[in-house]
């Protein structure tokens, strides 16, 4: 397959075999030490081996510290990393926790404020500057879009809150989209991942504001995420399927610059609060919140419900069937929620940003029977 090349605004190159390019790319940025951020799961997965073997002779240390759902810690220690090797560049191999991180450790090299003072929903991102070293992305799994994404997830020591930070400076200057690398996710983490691609498709076509640009490379996304995710569940070593939703992850991180909606601030409380993998936590409240908004953009969401399961009676209907079809099982309470839960998660998800943009005002009151419709 023949290596492509975008620029949209990040420099991507995809393809099978993309990996190949990465020393090369260091060597174009005029960079000579390279940080890797990854994660002990694709340490095991032989993947950082690979991406170790392409850097060649370039000095590389191999920071794999970073926790899914990263935390404070894991930046600090990623900096201290750094600078013990004397690094001049990032790249980040992974998820999107170590790319996330991997932005977050670049920021805090330059940047000495306590991490909350750089959070998006109190307008942090005014403190950020362009003195960040540059970063080269490497995704493993096919979801997140961080890749591609000016955005940093983090929870704070201070908050206990997942918190978004969010910059064009932390924008990689390059990302490396090799299907290969993703072939050995388990069934489990390709379904969870590939929901939050759909979901981010979903939910920024379907936020508030009028963007026609997001609007289309977001149909364009659930279009791809619809056709390919439960191949890629099923047939874990069909490269178009694989590659397919590649495509589909960074469309949905490029278009929800326009804004997400209530699912992502439901899906964020349940990562910090409970650990759960970010979007095995959309799958299982994603049904609740298409029904919510159902009134609110009928035409927009009757478009969504075409696309993901053209036979199903309504939008709510086709999530379901739909995240069946790729293995996920059960709500909330079969993935440890409890009723007791609700009051304290739905006090976090009001707080988080993204319901702001939902195309039906939220109110915590609302965010709580969301919860409970998705239990
Ligand atoms: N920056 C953003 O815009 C953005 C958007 C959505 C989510 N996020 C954040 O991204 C994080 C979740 O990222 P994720 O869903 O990609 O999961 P992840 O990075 O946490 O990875 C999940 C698990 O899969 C393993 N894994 C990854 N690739 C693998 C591979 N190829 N083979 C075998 N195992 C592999 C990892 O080691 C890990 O154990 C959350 O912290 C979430 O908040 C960020
Ligand atoms: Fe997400």
């Amino acid at each position: 397959m023949a290596l492509v090349s975008w620029s949209f605004p990040t420099s991507i190159v995809f393809g099978n075999g993309a990996l190949a390019t990465l020393a090369d790319k260091v060597r174009a940025l005029g960079k000579k030490r390279v940080l890797v951020v990854a994660d002990r799961g694709v340490v095991a997965a032989g993947v950082v081996a690979r991406v170790t073997a392409a850097l060649g002779d370039i000095p590389t240390r191999v920071f794999d510290a970073v926790d899914p759902n990263p935390v404070e810690k894991n930046v600090t220690d990623g900096v201290a990393a750094f600078r013990e090797h004397q690094a001049d560049i990032i790249v980040s191999v992974g998820g999107g926790s170590p790319l996330d991180a991997g932005k977050l450790i670049a920021l805090a090299t330059t940047h000495h404020r306590p991490l909350q003072e750089y959070d998006d929903a109190i307008g942090g991102d005014a403190h950020i500057g362009p003195d960040v070293p540059p970063i080269i992305t490497i995704p493993t799994t096919a979801g997140t879009g961080s890749e591609v994404g000016r955005s940093g997830v983090v929870t704070l020591a201070a908050t206990g809150r997942k918190t978004v930070i969010f910059s064009p400076y932390l924008l990689a200057k390059v990302a490396i989209l090799d299907p290969e690398l993703t072939v050995s996710m388990p069934a489990n983490v390709t379904a969870a991942t590939g929901f939050d691609a759909l979901t981010h498709c979903l939910e920024a076509y379907c936020s508030k504001g009028d963007h026609p640009m997001a609007d289309a490379i977001a149909l364009g996304g659930l279009e791809l995420a619809a056709d390919f995710l439960a191949k890629a569940v099923n047939h874990p070593n069909d490269l178009e399927a694989r590659g397919a939703m590649m495509k589909a992850a960074m469309m949905g991180a490029v278009a929800f610059q326009k804004g997400l909606g209530a699912c992502h601030s439901l899906a964020h409380p349940l990562s910090s609060e409970k650990g759960m993998h970010h979007g095995l936590a959309n799958a299982l409240c994603l049904p609740a919140v298409v029904a919510f908004n159902a009134t609110a953009i009928p035409e927009r969401l009757e478009r969504c419900r075409k696309i993901i399961d053209a036979g199903a009676k309504d939008i709510e209907a086709a999530v379901i069937a739909f995240r069946t079809r790729v293995g996920i099982q059960g709500g909330l309470a079969a993935h440890g929620v409890t009723k007791a839960d609700i009051e304290k998660l739905s006090a976090k998800a009001f707080e988080d940003a993204c319901h702001r943009s939902n195309p039906k005002d939220t109110s915590r009151e609302d965010l709580a029977k969301l919860y409970e419709a998705a239990l």
